[in-house]
């Protein structure tokens, strides 16, 4: 099977063309890639137990890793779930539709496939204006893995889900680069009732804590102990998000994490043979990159550099961390050395994923 792209910023025709093959493809329990702010998903209806049965095939994923529903605004949430707690009202008023999930106790009626045998599901709607009209034509909720192969970094172009999935769906809807660059924040808030409105935070994303206390006010928001545990190798944590317990977002290149300051950087990387270092990638802010070009004059090709984009703006570097990471393999390189960036606001999110592209592994002198 070729794997189709349409382009939804094509003329009008071309977009109603691709909503319908989607509908198609979706109402015969096939799979279709689509774009979402955060990442490309990789969608089946909610209710077809071939459509998610495909879902974790395409992928390679572990089957008890849950996936998220999405839905439209003015969606009915009774089928999905059987109770709403107040604290979710609020959350959804101040960050729907847009990048954070919610996981509440689910309707009975919701596959255990979708849900990987939990009693709760994970719901999340869309902010990107395609991912809306799709799921407004179809008027269906879609679970969406990313639509990356399992463990490789999630996809933030078409071209990415279509690098990594080619033959084994049929179409590709291309929206464009994905504008968050991260998936979506994941708050757990499936033990709230109307006394009870401290939720956990099982995956940091884009809405950071601090976005989160400015609506329900500071104490009110932790992290599950899973994503502040430093790496997974070390971790005996288990997470309460399944999907935050795999190897994840690693390309096939080693990644380490530098510990230490622009002099270790320049020792680090004066220490490696002439060879070592045609291998060896840089990846980090702009501003740091000026600062090692100056340091090391010569002694650095512009080649070795991964920018990341500008570390006074950490929007930036989200947007490009998964292209950065994916970059690593297209240019052959075996090594990368990571910038690190400080562990708070939209910083905590971009740190989880590097710590899990870099499988733990830290440099420190
Ligand atoms: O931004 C996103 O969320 C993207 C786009 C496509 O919407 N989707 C995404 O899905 O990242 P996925 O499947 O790659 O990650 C979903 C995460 C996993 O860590 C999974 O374990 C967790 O959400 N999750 C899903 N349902 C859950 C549940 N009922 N309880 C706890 N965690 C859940
Ligand atoms: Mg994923």
């Amino acid at each position: 099977m070729e794997t189709k792209i349409i382009k939804l910023n094509a003329s009008g025709q071309e977009r109603e063309q691709g909503f319908e093959k989607a509908r198609l493809i979706l109402k015969s329990d096939g799979v279709v890639g689509i774009p979402t702010e955060t990442v490309y998903g990789l969608a089946a209806r909610f209710d077809s137990e071939d459509g998610v049965k495909a879902i974790y095939e395409a992928k390679g994923r572990p089957s008890d890793n849950p996936l998220i529903v999405h839905i439209w605004p003015g969606a009915d949430l009774k089928p999905l779930v059987s109770y709403v707690p107040p604290v979710a009202e609020k959350l959804m008023e101040a960050f729907w539709p847009g990048p954070l999930t919610m996981v509440f106790q689910k309707n009975p009626a919701v596959l255990s496939s979708v849900t990987g045998g939990l009693n709760t599901v994970a719901i999340r709607m869309p902010s990107h204006p395609d991912t809306r009209a799709l799921l407004d034509y179809l008027k269906m909720p879609l679970v969406a893995p990313s639509a990356n192969t399992s463990g490789y970094p999630s996809p933030t172009l078409a071209e990415h889900v279509y690098r990594d999935l080619n033959g084994r769906i049929e179409l590709i809807l291309d929206g464009g680069a994905c504008g968050v660059g991260l998936e979506s924040t994941v708050v757990d808030v499936s033990s709230c009732d109307e006394a009870h409105s401290d939720i956990t935070i099982l995956r940091p994303g884009f809405v950071t804590k601090e976005m989160l206390e400015n609506v329900l006010g500071v104490g009110h928001v932790s992290f599950d102990p899973a994503v502040t545990a430093q790496g997974i190798t070390d971790s005996k944590i288990v997470p309460k998000a399944p999907g935050m317990k795999y190897k994840h977002y690693s390309p096939r290149c080693e990644v380490t994490l530098m510990d230490v300051g622009v002099a270790g950087w320049q020792r680090y990387w004066l220490s490696l043979s002439q060879e070592e270092q045609e291998k060896t990638a840089l990846m980090v802010s702009s501003e740091f990159k000026s600062q090692l070009q100056h340091l090391l004059g010569q002694n650095i090709k512009e080649e070795n550099f991964i920018d990341l984009g500008s570390s006074e703006n950490l929007a930036e570097v989200a947007e490009n961390l998964f292209a950065a990471l994916r970059l690593l393999d297209d240019k052959g390189f075996y090594k990368a050395c990571a910038e690190m960036f400080d562990n708070a606001g939209l910083g905590t999110a971009i740190m989880n994923r590097l710590r899990k592209a870099s499988a733990g592994r830290v440099y420190e002198e």
